[in-house]
């Protein structure tokens, strides 16, 4: 929900923001929108076919309370997708209770792998330059993402279903090629590139990457470090304007490879402390 509309920034000469990896949409409400159509998601062939599933859903007289009866049908679809993003803007989706929300406010302690896992993450771990710790302005909350673009260099996922799909869908078969937001507004300085997440909950939200490559934190962190370094590693999948200053070759113990996986494991929301 802090995510803000898609544009380029000519100060930093980089594009932020918009929604899905690759920015396609603007807001919450057209993002909810899409995977009712998409052939991938839930399939529904047309508009007419959405608003009779609609209208026949137990929780319709729920909706019309709110929004009224209505035969326009891109305005009931508005309308859902209204509803979808006012939940989405919720404190019950955005609730900034995890373990690290408390040692924000005080009122918990981090253990000393914890702390030393931050330590890293904003220091030589270089995490902190796309994933911000400084509290954003607006709503002064650490959202962990800098809403921009980069290609990091994630491998290819093999594992993926997209590779074996229909001509129809994937004319490319297995050399098909994610671009990003390059794919997304056809210009090649932009390839490879994907949306910074969040890493709030990011311990409860595997598999990670666009592509769900590696299912573990520790995979996610090995990869950080050691991209260029460790032959076991798989090259991007994209080989274009690829980040090199910050990803990589960190030169990350061991250990503090493991001091930011239970650092991150920190940002899950709803935690309690212990006594
Ligand atoms: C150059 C900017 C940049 C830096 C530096 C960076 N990240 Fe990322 N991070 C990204 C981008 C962009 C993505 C999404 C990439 C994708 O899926 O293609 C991402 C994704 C992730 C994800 C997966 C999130 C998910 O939900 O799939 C994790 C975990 C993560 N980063 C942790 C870290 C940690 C830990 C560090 C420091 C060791 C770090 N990042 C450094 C830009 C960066």
């Amino acid at each position: 929900m802090y995510t803000p509309a898609f544009h380029y920034d000519s100060a930093d000469d980089c594009y932020i923001g918009g929604q899905f990896w690759d920015g396609r949409v603007n807001s919450l409400e057209e993002q909810a929108v899409k995977p009712f159509f998409n052939p991938l998601e839930m399939n529904i062939t047309n508009l007419s076919m959405f608003i009779s599933k609609m209208k026949g859903a137990d929780f319709y007289s729920e909706f019309i309370k709110i929004y009224g009866e209505s035969n326009d049908e891109q305005k009931i679809l508005n309308n859902v997708g209204d509803a979808i993003a006012a939940f989405e803007r919720s404190a019950e989706v955005n609730p900034f209770t995890s373990k690290y929300d408390a040692y924000l406010k005080k009122t918990d302690t981090l253990t000393t792998l914890e702390a030393r896992g931050l330590k890293v993450f904003n220091g030589v771990g270089k995490c902190y330059q796309c994933h911000l710790t400084s509290p954003e302005s607006k709503s002064a909350k650490v959202l962990f993402t800098d809403f921009k673009y980069h290609n990091i260099g994630v491998p290819r996922n093999p594992g993926n279903p997209f590779y074996k799909m229909a001509t129809s869908i994937n004319p490319a078969g297995e050399a098909f090629q994610d671009l990003g937001l390059g794919g997304q507004m056809k210009l090649q300085t932009q390839n490879g590139k994907f949306k910074c997440s969040t890493l709030r909950n990011v311990a409860i939200t595997s598999p990670y990457f666009h592509n769900g490559v590696y299912k573990t934190l520790e995979e996610v962190i090995h990869f950080y470090n050691s991209r260029d370094v460790d032959p076991s590693i798989d090259k991007p999948e994209v080989n274009e304007n690829l980040t090199t200053d910050n990803v990589g070759n960190l030169k990350l113990s061991l250990g503090d490879e493991a001091a930011l996986v239970a650092f991150m494991k920190t940002l899950t929301d709803g935690y309690k402390a212990s006594k």
